[in-house]
């Protein structure tokens, strides 16, 4: 009986025992998930291992604009990115790698504006007949924030002079240098207090626009298009211009009223003096 009594507590406590085990692993496991935010994908875990074909573009992603919003591999390539079995899976939706005449709609699902305005280009109608694509211009992987100085020679020389490339890099560097020059007279108007939300708001709609030239690379569109928003900063500039008058108007009339304070203040102090009173 004894012995029974004791091969019972033997037996709970070992149960007890690895119950608890269990329960302290799984909180090590969950929290070393937590703190790295969330666990890693299994494309990018399994990939990193690869010869380098399949593994540079981890590498290469890392730094990428993609990256820094959230769009993982499956973003762009579909798949399922938490099981390493069935990650390349068509079932799951996952898409491979796009051939040259694809890559427009599979970037497209998401910038649905570039996409648009790009299939109405010379490039685009020029799509696998030696046209360009986004990964052209933009690289696949280490895609970062666009600028005009994906405009340059040596990549816009590739397939054609680069005279007309020059002509819409001129035009837009121009208006560019504008709404540079107007955000910083913003900022400085903002900072000594003033509100300049409503011409905030102007310049951002200006620019969204401006930035969504380029991929028509029609040069009399830019050019057109580009002396239309140029119009549009010059009518910021002009509030930014009254409002510079009104805060010097302001400070003359403070300073007048100082003026004509310190001259009574002299008169009667001369009156004064004189008269004895
Ligand atoms: C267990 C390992 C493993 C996982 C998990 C994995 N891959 Fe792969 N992937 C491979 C291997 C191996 C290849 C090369 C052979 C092949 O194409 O099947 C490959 C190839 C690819 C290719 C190139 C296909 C082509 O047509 O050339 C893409 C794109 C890709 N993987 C994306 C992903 C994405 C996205 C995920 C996650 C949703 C993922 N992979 C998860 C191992 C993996
Ligand atoms: C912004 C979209 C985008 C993201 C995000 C992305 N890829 Fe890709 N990937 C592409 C495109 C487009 C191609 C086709 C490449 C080309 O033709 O230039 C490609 C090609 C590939 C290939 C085939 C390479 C070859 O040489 O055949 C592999 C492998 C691959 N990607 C893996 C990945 C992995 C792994 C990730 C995550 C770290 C990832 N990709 C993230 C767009 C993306
Ligand atoms: C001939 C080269 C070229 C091709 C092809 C191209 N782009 Fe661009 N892209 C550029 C340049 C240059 C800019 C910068 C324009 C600017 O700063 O106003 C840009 C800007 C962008 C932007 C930022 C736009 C914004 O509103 O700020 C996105 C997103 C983009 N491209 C995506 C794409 C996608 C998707 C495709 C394919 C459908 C594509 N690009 C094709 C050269 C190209
Ligand atoms: C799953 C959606 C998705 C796909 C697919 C995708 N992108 Fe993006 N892309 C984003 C997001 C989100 C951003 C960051 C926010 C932004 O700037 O629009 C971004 C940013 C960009 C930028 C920088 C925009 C800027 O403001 O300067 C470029 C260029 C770009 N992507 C090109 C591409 C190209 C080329 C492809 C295809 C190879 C592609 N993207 C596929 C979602 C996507
Ligand atoms: C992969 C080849 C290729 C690259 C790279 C390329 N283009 Fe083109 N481009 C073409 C083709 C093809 C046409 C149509 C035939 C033509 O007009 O020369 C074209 C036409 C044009 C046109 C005339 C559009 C029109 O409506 O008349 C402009 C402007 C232009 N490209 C600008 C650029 C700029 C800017 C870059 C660099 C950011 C660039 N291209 C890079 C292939 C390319």
């Amino acid at each position: 009986m004894k012995y029974r009594t004791l091969i019972t507590i033997h037996y709970v406590t070992r149960t007890l025992l690895s119950a608890l085990l269990l329960v302290i692993t799984a909180c090590l496991v969950s929290t070393q998930v937590s703190a790295q935010g969330a666990a890693e994908p299994v494309c990018i875990t399994c990939h990193s291992t690869l010869p380098e074909k399949y593994s540079l573009p981890v590498t290469l992603w890392r730094t990428s604009i993609h990256a820094e919003n959230g769009i993982f591999c499956s973003g762009c390539h579909g798949g399922d990115p938490q099981d390493a079995v069935n990650a390349m899976s068509p079932a799951r939706g996952f898409l491979g790698a796009p051939k040259e005449p694809a890559i427009p709609a599979f970037c497209g699902r998401c910038h649905v504006g570039v996409l648009k305005d790009y299939l109405t280009s010379a490039h685009g109608r020029m799509l696998g007949k030696g046209g360009p694509t986004c990964v052209t211009c933009h690289g696949n992987h280490h895609i970062i924030k666009a600028s005009l100085e994906l405009i340059n020679e040596k990549s816009c020389s590739r397939c054609h002079s680069f005279d007309r490339a020059r002509t819409i890099l001129a035009s837009m560097q121009n208006t560019e240098a504008m709404i540079v020059a107007l955000d910083m007279r913003l900022i400085a108007f903002k900072s000594i207090g003033t509100d300049t939300e409503k011409l905030e708001k102007e310049l951002f709609t200006v620019r969204n626009h401006f930035h969504s030239l380029f991929h028509n690379v029609n040069v009399d569109l830019v050019t057109k298009e580009s002396v239309v928003i140029q119009a549009e900063l010059y009518k910021i500039r002009d509030a930014l211009v009254q409002m510079d008058t009104t805060i010097w108007k302001r400070k003359m009339a403070g300073a007048g009223v100082v003026s004509l304070m310190l001259l009574i203040a002299a008169v009667l102090h001369i009156f004064k003096k004189n008269f004895k009173l």
